[in-house]
């Protein structure tokens, strides 16, 4: 493809960025586009083995930022814990229409948040105690924030409104008080029972340890929680879908995020998304958008509440987040994408997926990441199929979670294999897009077979690329972390980068993160439920690992990178329950 907006950026040479503010041009005359400062963002927050990207350098205690936003001032409303012990089996998350959508209620809102951003554990060694989530995050520092806009329901409220959970008491804080004909005029285009969700990200908690790269982090995060959000949905038989047309101002004024006065001496809170939650069928028309006016009357509302301070102070800010924050802003929609030529369930998994080990409760609620592997578990090859399947939209676009998300796959995996039983080792290329195996053919190295392994179900645009032992090769691109090698496969995920911001624009930056957060969040999920783990690695030498795949043009980015294999339990850690007896530091 031809770059015509992009700036191209060869050899070793660091890219030019935009000194100061940001504000200051790179040449004379008008300021760089968004996509220039985008581009600019991404180089100069790669890690490279000479050096990493910019950040404090060393861990500022006094100043780590608290992991729970509160509003002071607005009313908790506490849920009911749902009760342990739901049957639903974790494969029927994935199979649509297969249950009676639930009622909207206290019961089934608590469920939803439960399962989709509420504490799991706490977890303590000596004097040190820390909560861990439904949701992963990097570092475990959760810059992601969950909201609702609601109708009026029994024991939560008689009049519609806007709430902030807050998950350390698993509780909705009414935010604002929503006239009932505002719900009405904001609401009519969506089936009977419809409600929103939105996420918003505070850049501090991941930039106070890991610097510039902290933005990346954030959105991996975003991406992860639209994942939780989606398979909570599930386990209720509902649907929920991202609201793509809705600009990031309209996000903002929904959920208060643009109220200074909320935010006085406060981390404010960046405007993610906010997503459709139905109960029965999708609307007719998927590429939804809010009446500015009644966004407007949102905005107007009576709020309530002030957020807390997540830190005593800052001791060091990082302009480069906010210029990249200001730079994706841009719509980026993608609704009615084709998808015609994406495999059928059948093609993908042989036979569709209609048992397995475990409950969705025990899958969702038992998640976690694996702090070491094993260096020897071994999964069959089945297995690794099955889990690469997930990873693919069918071409009735109804898959969980793809159907959340409306654009085509522009995110796809190098894998790096080393256990799987019946398949050799080494480098094997999934193409998620079908449609792509070519593009990335031509951009790979010329000596790669491009072979499909033996009994790979047809529909799986799985190809082995070469023959190996990569497991130091693995480890050392990710940051020399030995999980990489460790575990049964690792992979980077190599995103159409170049291509994605010209068709999109620059707010697409964002999107690719979130796409490779889902990606993310299936792939731990279907580790539980092989009786497995996974790992979320956000730390990996960029440029080294696009050598390995042979990519030479800035075009083809790794994204994010992930290992699955046998965990390696950490024995001095004391588990102890996220409700109840938790101990509330
Ligand atoms: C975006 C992202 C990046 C991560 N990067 C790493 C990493 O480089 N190395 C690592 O050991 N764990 C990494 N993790 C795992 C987190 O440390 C882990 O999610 C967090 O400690 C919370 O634990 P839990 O996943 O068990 O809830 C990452 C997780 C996410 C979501």
């Amino acid at each position: 493809m031809v770059l015509t907006r992009l700036p191209l950026y060869v050899g070793t040479a660091e890219p030019p960025f935009f000194p100061g503010d940001g504000s200051q041009a790179s040449s004379a005359g008008s300021g760089p586009s968004p996509e220039e400062v985008v581009v600019a963002y991404h180089e100069r927050t790669k890690h490279h083995y000479h050096r990493y990207a910019a950040s404090l350098g060393y861990m500022d205690w006094a100043t780590q930022p608290d992991p729970f936003r509160r509003y002071a001032g607005a009313s908790l409303v506490r849920l009911p814990l749902p009760e342990a012990g739901r049957a639903l089996p974790y494969w029927q998350l994935y199979v649509a229409d297969c249950m009676e959508p639930a009622p909207l209620s206290i019961d089934s809102i608590s469920l939803f948040f439960r399962y989709a951003l509420s504490l799991t554990a706490w977890k303590r060694v000596h004097e040190t105690t820390w909560s861990l989530r439904v949701n992963p995050s990097s570092g475990n520092l959760h810059p992601t924030d969950g909201y609702a806009l609601l109708p009026p329901l029994y024991a939560i409220h008689d009049r519609p409104g806007v709430y902030h959970y807050a998950p350390k008491e698993h509780g909705l804080e009414r935010r604002a008080d929503l006239d009932p004909l505002v719900w009405a005029d904001l609401t009519a285009a969506f089936p009977e029972g419809s409600f929103l969700v939105g996420l918003s990200s505070i850049h501090w908690r991941e930039a106070w340890k890991y610097g510039e790269r902290a933005f990346r982090y954030c959105q991996h995060d975003v991406g992860h929680a639209l994942g939780t959000l989606r398979f909570a949905a599930a386990a209720l038989g509902w649907k929920l879908t991202l609201l793509d047309r809705v600009g990031e101002d309209a996000v903002s004024q929904l959920l208060g995020l643009n109220r200074d006065a909320d935010y006085a001496g406060a981390e404010r809170e960046h405007p993610d998304l906010v997503a459709l939650v139905v109960r029965g069928d999708w609307p007719s028309d998927r590429g939804l958008c809010l009446s500015k006016e009644a966004v407007s009357q949102v905005a107007a509302s009576r709020w309530y509440g002030t957020a807390n301070a997540l830190s005593s102070e800052h001791s060091v800010d990082w302009p480069v987040i906010d210029q990249v924050a200001v730079a994706t802003t841009s719509s980026r929609i993608a609704a009615d994408e084709e998808f015609s030529k994406f495999p059928s369930e059948e093609e993908l998994f042989e036979a569709p997926v209609r048992s397995g080990s475990f409950t969705a409760e025990r899958v969702i609620l038992g998640r976690r990441s694996a702090v070491s592997m094993d260096a020897s578990t071994a999964i069959p090859a089945a297995t690794f199929f099955r889990m690469l399947a997930r990873l693919v939209p069918t071409r009735d676009g109804r898959s969980v979670p793809w159907d959340a998300i409306p654009w085509r796959p522009r995110i796809h995996l190098g894998l790096f294999v080393h256990r799987v039983n019946e398949l050799s080792s080494g480098l094997y290329l999934l193409a998620r897009d079908p449609g792509k195996v070519e593009a990335l053919r031509q951009t790979m190295r010329p000596e790669f077979l491009w072979r499909r392994p033996p009994s790979c179900p047809p529909g799986l645009p799985l190809y082995l690329l070469k023959e190996g032992d990569c497991r130091a090769l693995a480890a050392r691109v990710s940051c020399g972390q030995d999980i990489a090698g460790d575990g049964a496969f690792s992979l980077g995920m190599i995103a159409d980068y170049a291509d994605s911001l010209v068709t999109y624009g620059a707010g697409f930056y964002r999107n690719l993160f979130w796409e490779a957060g889902l990606v993310g969040q299936v792939l731990y999920l279907e580790a539980e439920e092989a009786g497995i783990r996974s790992t979320g690695i956000g730390c990996y030498f960029d440029d080294p690992v696009h050598q390995v795949f042979g990519i030479s043009s800035r075009d083809w980015q790794s994204f994010y990178h992930f290992t699955v294999g046998g965990p390696v339990e950490d024995t001095r850690l004391t588990t102890l329950p996220a409700y109840g007896a938790s101990p509330t530091p």
